[in-house]
């Protein structure tokens, strides 16, 4: 029988978030501080070993492997590291990437084996995408949206994070390129990672109720089943295929049936994107260079230490220090 990974509560975990890079060529307000130091060389994971990590996770049941950062294509080589985690054969692979590297990309990744992109769309205003990403430009991110669907993904899915009195005015615009795209867009509530001062976000949380409420007011929102496990609850519209999801880590608690474990670019495998419970897999790695047999027994070992939920709720917060960056969301 297939080797199965689950945890004290009865979870199953078939799904892996690795993170190949903490480095980005964006700051965005609520991911990283103006300034931020990166990790040095020797502390990140080599592509081979994050490739050890993901064949071993595999051979432990995972079925879905999504690739994060900071944003993921600004790591050297990155495509030699999907090409091999493409020859897997897995049921879905998918990276999450901001887009500013897609349009020379898109094609390269599609012919590695990539199945399925997220890419992160604050707002269509060139001003106001600058100023939430602080070194974003608009228009590559767009074009990299175009060259994403030229390059015939199985799907690709927006991500905008909803900030009141940031771009919440913007959610309709938003919902209308998706539907002129023919593309899915999920709004994310925004999460307290990372230590971030100049951006206040006790004040700023948008709940997806009132994403919703606003979205009702141009178009119905039918729910559809619940499906994956993952973090997101869907809405079709009567007169489109684009689906409108909604991420609500305060609002929408989805821990009971939560099946995914992350890998920061340290190798420290993260059992709860809110909590600080993990194990340190860059360790068994280095210290165990022949084999992958300690790397497995550490991994089904530190499947005890999955908390039963996150913390984030929408009165007051327990703050992670952690920064978005480091663990991909
Ligand atoms: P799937 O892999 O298809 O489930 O996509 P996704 O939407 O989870 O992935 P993506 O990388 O696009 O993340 C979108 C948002 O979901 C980010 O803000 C993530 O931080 C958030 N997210 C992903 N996984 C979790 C989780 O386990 N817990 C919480 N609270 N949020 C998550
Ligand atoms: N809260 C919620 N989502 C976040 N993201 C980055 N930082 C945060 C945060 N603090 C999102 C990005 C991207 C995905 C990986 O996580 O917008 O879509
Ligand atoms: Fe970079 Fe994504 Fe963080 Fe923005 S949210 S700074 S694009 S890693």
């Amino acid at each position: 029988a297939q080797a199965k990974l689950t945890d004290r509560f009865g979870r199953t975990v078939n799904y892996v978030r690795l993170s190949v890079t903490d480095r980005c060529d964006f700051r965005c307000v609520y991911c990283m501080a103006e300034e931020m130091t990166f990790l040095p060389r020797q502390q990140v994971l080599t592509l081979e070993e994050i490739a050890r990590v993901a064949r071993t996770f595999v051979s432990l049941g995972t079925e879905k492997i999504r690739l994060t950062g900071g944003e993921p294509l600004v790591r050297k080589d990155i495509l030699e590291l999907v090409k091999e985690i493409g020859s897997f054969g897995l049921r879905d692979f998918a990276m999450t990437t901001n887009g500013s590297q897609l349009p020379t990309m898109a094609q390269d990744l599609r012919k590695a084996g990539l199945k399925r992109l997220n890419i992160s769309l604050d707002s269509l205003d060139a001003e106001k995408f600058h100023r939430i990403t602080r070194t974003g430009r608009l228009s590559q991110v767009l074009d990299g949206i175009d060259a994403a669907k030229e390059a015939g993904f199985e799907g690709i899915k927006l991500n905008a994070v909803v900030m009141k009195g940031g771009n919440d005015e913007e959610v309709p615009d938003l919902v209308e390129f998706a539907r002129k795209k023919k593309i899915d867009i999920t709004f994310i509530e925004e999460m307290p990672l990372g230590e971030i001062s100049d951006h206040d976000r006790g004040q700023v949380l948008c709940t997806s109720d009132e994403v919703r409420d606003i979205i009702s007011q141009h178009h119905e929102l039918i729910p559809t089943p619940e499906d994956s496990g993952g973090p997101a609850r869907y809405f079709r519209m009567p007169d489109s295929n684009t689906r409108v999801g909604f991420i609500s880590p305060h609002s929408h608690n989805f821990c009971s049936t939560c099946n995914r474990v992350r890998v920061t670019v340290e190798g420290r495998l993260l059992l709860c994107l809110g909590n600080e419970h993990s194990m340190d897999l860059r360790h068994v790695l280095r210290s165990h260079p022949e084999t992958d047999d300690q790397l497995r027994e550490a991994i089904i070992g530190a499947m005890d230490l999955k908390p039963e939920r996150h913390h984030f709720s929408t009165e007051g917060d327990v703050q992670i220090l952690r920064f978005m960056n480091m663990t991909g969301g």
